[in-house]
């Protein structure tokens, strides 16, 4: 088996290896601009993992893995237009950079081309993964029109909350490594336990993107603290505090959630305090944990190897106190 430090490597390799066409300039330039700029490569790290857990040929892995963090990239140069959000990964956002319609455009080239790079594998899994990719990309659109909804909506269950965070961000690591393990040769079983393993985790890990949006350090985040708040984002902190303060911390809630025009800075401050007031912080911590208990009972599941198994548990702790 490869070790973790050898896969990130082969990724950031091909990663810096894609190239695109010259002009125009303002449609490929955002490409090479977001790939360019940083990224914990964590969905194809976990695609190649899948593959070589199964003992399968990780070069053959690699336009697959590809794929996936284009597709990501896309999604995230989307997202950043939905969310008004000014920075990413520490720098300028695509549509700062540029204007949003270049994010548009040049994100749409982006699914493309992870088409492209995914038509790759073998001809004999082509239309199960094609199928794989497909329904994920779906899912994220649906999981990102939910997001969008909720910001509209006043009162969101948190069964609500975690079935948008599973479409937007779950069933994409949980395609990553249903696809790697098929390229690996895994049984349609095991690939299904990890599918389900990834989308536990993507589960924890989005309730942990959420936490660390408030309670990031900005340095290191990479992107704008607070900015969940800014857009009433119906996220896991939001709902519990809501479900658990009282009169008048609720009225103060509604009347940042509710204001027209406010000072950016006092409402990200305001709304924290009563977040701290009511650990909200550590309510969603356990909700992290339970997850991410849930995506190993999966991974315990697995017809393979303890020491495979293990692997991919010290991954996922990994990711579990990352702060970026
Ligand atoms: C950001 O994903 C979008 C979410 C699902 C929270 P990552 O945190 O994996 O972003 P990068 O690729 O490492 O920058
Ligand atoms: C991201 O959710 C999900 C997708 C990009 C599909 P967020 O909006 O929380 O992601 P960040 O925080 O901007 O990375
Ligand atoms: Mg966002
Ligand atoms: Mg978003
Ligand atoms: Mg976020």
């Amino acid at each position: 088996m490869n070790t973790l430090k050898n896969l990130q490597l082969l990724i950031e390799d091909a990663v810096g290896k894609l190239s695109y066409p010259v002009t125009p300039a303002e449609l490929y330039e955002p490409i090479t601009y977001i790939l360019s700029i940083g990224g914990k490569r964590m969905r194809p790290a976990l695609l190649l993992m899948a593959c070589d857990m199964f003992g399968g040929d990780v070069k053959k892995a690699i336009s697959p893995a590809l794929a996936i963090e284009v597709f990501h990239n896309f999604t995230l140069v989307h997202d950043d237009i939905m969310d008004n959000a000014p920075l990413r990964r520490g720098k300028a956002t695509v549509h700062e950079k540029w204007n949003p319609n270049t994010g548009i455009l040049s994100g749409d080239v982006m699914l493309v081309e992870a088409y492209k790079l995914m038509m790759q594998v073998d001809d004999g899994i082509l239309l199960n993964v094609l199928e794989i990719f497909s329904n994920t990309a779906i899912g994220v659109c649906e999981g990102q029109q939910f997001d969008m909804n909720f910001e509209q909506q006043s009162h969101v269950q948190i069964d609500d909350y975690i079935n948008m965070i599973r479409l937007k961000t779950a069933v994409l690591l949980g395609g990553a490594l249903n696809i790697g393990a098929l390229i690996g040769g895994a049984s349609a079983k095991d690939a299904g336990l990890l599918y389900t393993f990834g989308e536990q985790l993507g589960i924890a890990f989005q309730l942990q993107d959420d936490i660390l949006d408030v309670y990031g350090d900005p340095e290191k985040f990479g992107k704008q603290v607070g900015g969940d708040i800014i857009s009433n984002k119906k996220t896991f902190l939001l709902i519990k505090a809501l479900e658990l303060a009282g009169e008048q911390e609720k009225q103060v809630l509604n009347q940042w959630l509710n204001a027209a025009n406010f000072d950016a800075v006092e409402k990200v401050s305001a709304v924290t305090d009563i977040y701290n007031a009511l650990g909200i912080r550590q309510q969603a911590e356990e909700a992290v944990y339970t997850y991410a208990a849930k995506g190993f009972e999966a991974l315990d599941k697995l017809s393979v190897a303890e020491d495979k198994k293990q692997y991919l548990r010290s991954f996922a702790d990994g990711l579990m106190v990352r702060e970026k």
